[in-house]
């Protein structure tokens, strides 16, 4: 499969309302973080509204759907009280993922084979009010058929293993993750799904990624804020999306 020209960039704002939250103010405002990402080519805004507000809260995406015209990516975990907001939200996509408190971020995919039966009745729901459903899964092919069962349009791939052998800097496990990443899209797009990745995606480890053609959507979320600290948030989304853009046309990485 040759890869399509475009993949979209999905920019997560959650650590702008992290910084926002150490202060207990309101700023920095996440929802001006998203309007500069939209003016710096960012194809979509991701924010996760956890069940402890630790980050992103109710309000921040009312303000999201309701004043940043580009698709909002409404991360959540499967419970009825997100289901209640999301439907009253109404925003373009959910992701559902799992969720623990203790966790500093979301560690593993979704067990949508072990829980399909809990998880099918949300897909349909939000499905119903036209919400489009991504379930975030590990590349694993029982979870992926799973979340075919279950009548997901869409998964996003976890990244985070990839990450972390990047981190480590072990070449064959940073071969050996990211041949799971290729595999596990090239299977969910060969079962109709249309396939997105994320979690963990820095300048340094993006391109392999991006290069993959199943994909068509990366959502990034604290590296890019992070290095906003350094170079900007415009300047720190524009040359994320100068690398998916390279890697995308078989650009050297
Ligand atoms: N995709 C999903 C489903 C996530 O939960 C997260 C983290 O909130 C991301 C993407 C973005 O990950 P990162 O902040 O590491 O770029």
């Amino acid at each position: 499969m040759s890869a399509s020209k475009h993949l979209r960039l999905g920019v997560n704002i959650d650590h702008v309302a992290t910084i926002r939250n150490a202060r207990g103010g309101d700023h920095p405002d996440p929802v001006k973080a998203a309007e500069l990402a939209m003016s710096a080519g960012a194809d979509g805004i991701t924010a996760h509204l956890r069940g402890d507000r630790r980050h992103i809260r109710d309000d921040d995406m009312r303000r999201l759907k309701d004043e940043i015209p580009l698709p909002l990516n409404f991360e959540m975990a499967a419970t009825a009280e997100m289901q209640m907001l999301a439907i009253e939200i109404r925003p373009h996509a959910c992701c559902i993922v799992p969720e623990n408190r203790e966790e500093k971020t979301t560690e593993g995919g979704l067990d949508v084979a072990g829980q399909g039966n809990f998880i099918a009745p949300l897909v349909a729901s939000l499905s119903d009010h036209g919400i489009r459903v991504s379930l975030f899964v590990d590349p694993d092919p029982r979870q992926i058929e799973a979340a075919r069962r279950v009548g997901a349009p869409v998964i996003e791939i976890h990244t985070g293993a990839y990450h972390e052998a990047c981190a480590a800097t072990t070449n064959s496990r940073i071969k050996h993750e990211l041949e799971l990443v290729r595999k596990a899209a090239a299977f969910a797009a060969s079962l109709g799904l249309e396939v997105h990745a994320g979690h963990g995606l820095t300048f340094h480890n993006v391109q392999p990624v991006a290069a993959i053609p199943e994909l068509a959507e990366l959502n990034i979320g604290h590296f890019l804020v992070g290095e906003a600290v350094f170079m900007g948030l415009a300047e720190s989304v524009k040359e994320m999306k100068k690398l998916i853009a390279d890697a995308r046309t078989g650009g050297l990485y």
